[in-house]
């Protein structure tokens, strides 16, 4: 049911170096974005799969392009030159929300103080630029938090001009980095909302491509 659709994904985390042998990332492995690669190939789609370092093995299929980058920075240029391609866009990467001010090309050396402070900037929100573009493909946020998941969810999907959003809790037991399922709760443009059970992460992506389908197929 995704012949003819080109579906770009974004996947893992970010990576944002400080030195030679020092960076930022987080927990992301980037199992649920290559569930939905391999799940959207295996319905027909022709994936961008656009990845961070995983920890997770990249997921490998004759209709699966994956383009391997580094940091948000990287991942954003790589997402704007593919995304004139895509029909829908999936960004489920875990990217970084700051990174170094300045690469120094020495590693920082151990200073003598009880504390020591690294600048951190802005990285760009892919999500939100994709948002923001005139023409857009079907368009799909994923959103970790916390606390208050329904209202940060909503305001999320506002803010980044998304058609759907998909928030997980990451406190609850199952859901969220290095586990083998997750829980959704999916949000839509105009308000409705839809809970998914606890499912493993294959199963979590058959029901969002489902509902990406029948979002896409109901707006036609
Ligand atoms: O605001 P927050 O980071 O929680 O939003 C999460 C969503 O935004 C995810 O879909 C994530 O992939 C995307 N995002 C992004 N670029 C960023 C930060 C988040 O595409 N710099």
């Amino acid at each position: 049911d995704f012949a003819g659709q080109t579906v770009l994904l974004t996947a893992g985390p970010t990576v944002e170096d400080a030195d030679p042998a020092r960076f930022i990332s987080n927990r992301s492995t980037g199992r649920m974005g290559a569930a939905l690669a391999k799940i959207a190939a295996r319905r027909g789609a022709r994936v961008i799969f656009v990845h961070g370092p995983m920890s997770w093995p990249v997921p490998q299929a004759p209709a699966i392009r994956a383009i391997a980058v580094r940091s948000a920075e990287e991942m954003c240029n790589a997402v704007l030159a593919e995304i004139p391609h895509a029909s829908v866009a999936i960004l489920c990467a875990a990217v970084a929300d700051y990174t170094p001010v300045a690469y120094s090309r020495e590693k920082i050396k151990k200073g003598t103080a009880a504390t020591f402070s690294l600048q951190l900037k802005r990285t760009p929100d892919i999500l939100a630029t994709v948002g923001a573009l005139d023409q857009k493909p079907f368009l799909v946020g994923f959103a970790a938090e916390t606390q208050d998941l329904t209202a940060n969810a909503a305001a999320k999907l506002r803010q980044k001009h998304c058609d759907m959003l998909c928030a997980n809790d990451i406190t609850e037991p199952g859901c969220g980095f290095a586990v083998p399922t997750n829980r959704l709760t999916v949000l839509f443009a105009d308000g409705r909302r839809e809970d998914l059970p606890l499912l493993a992460k294959e199963e979590v992506a058959a029901k969002v491509l489902d509902l990406v389908r029948r979002e896409m197929n109901s707006s036609q």
